[in-house]
């Protein structure tokens, strides 16, 4: 019934999110959040069936502030109490929009914090079947970003300038077994290429390019150094899905997260379902990156299946499902 987000800005000059200040944006805004939130609704607290918060995963202060101004909500108004994974949510995104994928699907989640390919039996019964092994997808993106001198988050960038741009660099994949992901590599050989200024992507610790020499070559050619990372980076992912596919025999397939916002990873997977015959699912931008939507959906199966948690619930910063 509505979808109120507040964004903080201040983390940008930093270069990416700086725990403290996310805690207290969050003290800050809780209460003009949830009130605009009841008032685009339509609906009175009082009319609420139950208090949703996210539980897990995230950074500790920032759960803190929202699981106890859950709390405090649901013991003032005598509503039940549902405790909501954050992943989980991502995945279930996907029902929000219509048509939505029927049972069972995968998901390829694709966030800042993770990247996990998820086998759902159900709204309540989802497994991890693939997950990256160092860093997220989301990180791949703005930690390239950063390398080329790009402001956080960076991710939604590098989408923009692959656009003009064409896949002409050729970084390796790396090679992890079964439905595992890896994107550390191809951020260090990005940075070594930078280095030698695009004469080489052979791993090089020492610089042979002058720091000029570096700039000048990522000003003259950002368009297609992005677009190239932006390919590698949805053939790890796809290629992995469609192992996952293969494996599983499940062909309706969606995607979630943040990085599932990226253009070129939307248009491949759009591509590859087509040639492939999977069923795929692209949920619209506003219901890929962090939303208030998705804690709803995954709160309302929670409450058909009298899934409620007691007051002494805590949040945790870490906590797969
Ligand atoms: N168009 C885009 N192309 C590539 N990456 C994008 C795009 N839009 C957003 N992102 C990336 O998505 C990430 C943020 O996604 P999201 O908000 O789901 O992550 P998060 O909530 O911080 O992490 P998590 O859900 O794992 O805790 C950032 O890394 C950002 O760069
Ligand atoms: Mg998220």
């Amino acid at each position: 019934m509505s979808n109120i987000i507040a964004t903080q800005k201040i983390h940008e000059q930093y270069g990416g999110v700086v725990p403290e200040l996310a805690s207290r944006a969050h003290i800050e805004k809780i209460v003009s959040v949830v009130d605009a939130a009841i008032k685009q609704s339509g609906y009175s607290l009082a009319e609420l069936d139950a208090i949703a918060f996210t539980q897990a995963p995230g950074l500790i202060g920032a759960l803190l502030v929202g699981a106890q101004y859950a709390k405090s909500l649901a013991l003032a108004l005598d509503k039940p109490l549902i405790a909501v994974h954050h992943m989980q949510a991502h995945v279930l995104a996907n029902l929000l929009q219509d048509p939505a994928p029927s049972f069972p699907f995968l998901c390829l989640t694709v966030s800042g914090g993770h990247t996990q390919i998820v086998h759902c039996v159900s709204p309540t019964e989802m497994k991890i079947i693939g997950q990256t092994i160092d860093d997220a997808a989301g990180e791949a993106f703005d930690k390239t970003a950063k390398i080329l001198g790009l402001p956080y988050p960076g991710g939604p960038l590098i989408d923009k300038y692959a656009k003009d741009g064409k896949a002409i660099y050729k970084f390796s994949e790396p090679k992890i077994d079964g439905l595992d992901f890896s994107f550390s590599g191809l951020k260090t050989s990005i940075l070594y290429f930078l280095n030698n200024a695009g004469a080489s992507n052979v791993y090089k610790v020492e610089y042979t390019a002058t720091a000029e020499e570096r700039q000048k070559f990522i000003d003259e050619n950002l368009a297609n150094i992005c677009a190239s990372v932006q390919e590698r980076i949805i053939s790890i992912l796809l290629n992995k899905l469609k192992k996952a596919v293969l494996q599983t025999g499940i062909t309706r397939v969606c995607i979630a997260g943040g990085v599932s916002a990226n253009s070129g990873l939307r248009q491949s997977l759009k591509d590859i379902g087509e040639k492939n015959g999977w069923q795929t699912y692209i949920p619209p931008l506003e219901f890929c990156t962090d939303n208030a939507g998705m804690i709803a959906i995954t709160a309302y199966y929670k409450y058909l299946a009298n899934d409620f948690v007691g007051m002494d619930i805590t949040p945790s910063a870490n906590g797969s499902f």
